[in-house]
């Protein structure tokens, strides 16, 4: 241990010698901004939980992501709401379903912009789960190994529409491996895999299940989702992910769980994500309607936190503001 500094307020003084000391530096390369993709035409449809977040038709779709870009954002997420679900979730990977129009379209005007994929089947299942669901009577069961086959398919659709980065979030045990070697088969080994990998069951999903219509219509996600207790357990989940050729991993939700980000960066020192999720958003969103709260600095504090933490990429909400907030 060196010494401690006997006056540390001495490289407080003024701001430009707190700026030559800072550890921690945030830049709109760092964000991700999540995107809702309905059908239809000229839709932009207000999230009531979300304000500020919008269900947009691929034209409109098109027109907010040029705004993102002309604040210098790098990086999308795409989430798809179809027009029909059915209990195969066969909207999630069909080649013209919602997703891989709206990566066609995105890849054709925005060539330079990363267009990640969210892939899950609980968008597009009648029920509302990730994954194919077995019933006898009041008992269901999410049926893991069932389920891969359709996630790996989901992946390669939206591959081959120019997706490029390919982010599970369903929880299945072995997805990874499921999609890695589909994508690898369909001849896109160059497309990189960001894996949900420690994503726990959370209530702070609650307003995004509004955004993509994906509340599960009975029971709930406890059974493959992690419990918000388990930290040894993340890193086992990390590590399994990055065996399985997970090339970014991802915690969600964010603030919640900073300590598992630090401790999965620690570990394994490989790209870390951090899903700044949209209960974390609304809270802010409401506290600050009021006036109780400054949205632009509960913000760049709470973003700077996900950094220091040992966050490489941020998905949050806020990426568009925050890109205008840096100046
Ligand atoms: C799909 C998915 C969810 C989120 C991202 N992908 C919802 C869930 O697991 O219920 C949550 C994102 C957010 O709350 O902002 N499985």
């Amino acid at each position: 241990m060196s010494f401690p500094l006997d006056r540390p307020r001495r490289l407080r003084r003024t701001p430009p010698l707190r700026a030559l000391v800072r550890e921690t530096v945030l830049t709109r390369h760092d964000l991700v901004q999540p995107l809702f993709v309905r059908p239809g035409r000229d839709q932009r449809r207000p999230i009531p939980s979300m304000p500020g977040q919008y269900q947009l038709s691929v034209d409109q779709l098109l027109r907010e992501t040029g705004s993102l870009v002309k604040r210098g954002l790098s990086a999308v997420i795409l989430f798809g709401i179809p027009a029909r679900k059915d209990a195969r979730a066969s909207g999630a990977y069909a080649a013209g379903g919602i997703v891989p129009r709206a990566v066609r379209a995105l890849k054709k005007e925005f060539p330079d912009l990363v267009v990640i994929t969210d892939v899950c089947l609980c968008e597009y299942m009648s029920h509302g789960h990730c994954g194919i669901v077995r019933r006898r009577g009041p008992v269901y069961r999410v049926d893991n190994d069932a389920t891969l086959p359709l996630l790996a398919k989901a992946a390669v659709a939206y591959a081959d529409a120019g997706a490029d980065l390919i982010a599970p979030s369903d929880m299945m045990d072995g997805r990874v491996r499921a999609i890695r070697t589909a994508l690898d088969r369909a001849g896109h080994t160059e497309i990189p895999v960001m894996s949900y990998a420690a994503k726990f069951a959370s209530a702070f999903y609650g307003p995004f299940r509004d955004a993509a219509e994906s509340a599960p219509q009975f029971g709930d996600r406890r059974s493959y989702q992690m419990d918000g207790a388990n930290s040894e357990e993340a890193v086992r989940e990390v590590a399994l992910d990055l065996e399985e050729g997970a090339d970014i991993v991802m915690v969600k939700p964010g603030l919640p769980y900073l300590d598992v980000v630090r401790q999965v960066k620690d570990t394994f020192a490989c790209p870390v994500a951090v899903y700044n999720v949209s209960g974390e958003y609304a809270m802010v969103k409401a506290a600050a309607r009021r006036k109780w709260v400054d949205e632009q600095a509960i913000v760049m504090e709470t973003m700077t936190a996900f950094k220091r933490a040992g966050a490489d990429l941020i998905l949050t909400y806020w990426a568009k503001d925050v890109a205008g907030w840096l100046g």
